[in-house]
């Protein structure tokens, strides 16, 4: 069932797109619960309709963020509480939308070539569980548009990978 789905957009606006975007997401996680295997899809997905620079995920384990699934380039495997643009979502609950990755003291390279970055939580039950980060490699990338969208499909992800079945 998931491998027909085509993520590749046909609508022009980004809002447009992100709203295609989220109903063939619901289809492609509704009956699959795997936390690894959701974001691997989500992963793949998120690139191929958007063909965002890098887009993955980094799971909390043992009091650290560790590297999940992801589209893109090799990546650091740990990142600390409070530590880059990763690990401040994480301690703030909170999306963090970074349009110069130069300006965030904290940043975390990984690749040179990234340049704005965003990242937002995975909330289940007020805990963070995991963080999906978005890097782009051009300045200014992502927008309150992004930011509300990528929300919702934080929210779609977490609720179907985490609430028990
Ligand atoms: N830039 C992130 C680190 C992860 S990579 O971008 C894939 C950060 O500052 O947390």
């Amino acid at each position: 069932m998931a491998t027909e789905i085509d993520f590749n957009p046909a609508a022009d606006s980004k809002q447009a797109r992100y709203e295609e975007f989220i109903k063939k997401l619901a289809a492609l996680i509704c009956q699959e619960y795997d936390e690894i295997s959701v974001m691997a899809n989500v992963s793949a997905a998120l690139k191929e309709a958007f063909g965002f620079f890098w887009v993955g995920f980094y799971i909390v384990k043992d009091d650290i963020l560790s590297l999940g699934p992801f589209q893109g380039s090799v990546a650091c495997y740990r990142i600390k509480k409070g530590r880059g643009v990763c690990g401040t979502a994480w301690e703030q609950k909170q999306t963090q939308l970074v349009p110069d990755v130069e300006k965030f003291p904290s940043h975390i390279a990984c690749s040179q070539l990234s340049k704005s970055e965003i990242v937002v939580p995975l909330l289940y039950q007020n805990s963070v569980m995991a963080v999906l980060d978005i890097d782009s490699d051009r300045l200014n990338s992502f927008d309150e548009t992004d930011k509300h969208y990528l929300e919702e499909i934080c929210k779609l992800v977490a609720s179907t990978i985490y609430t028990e079945h």
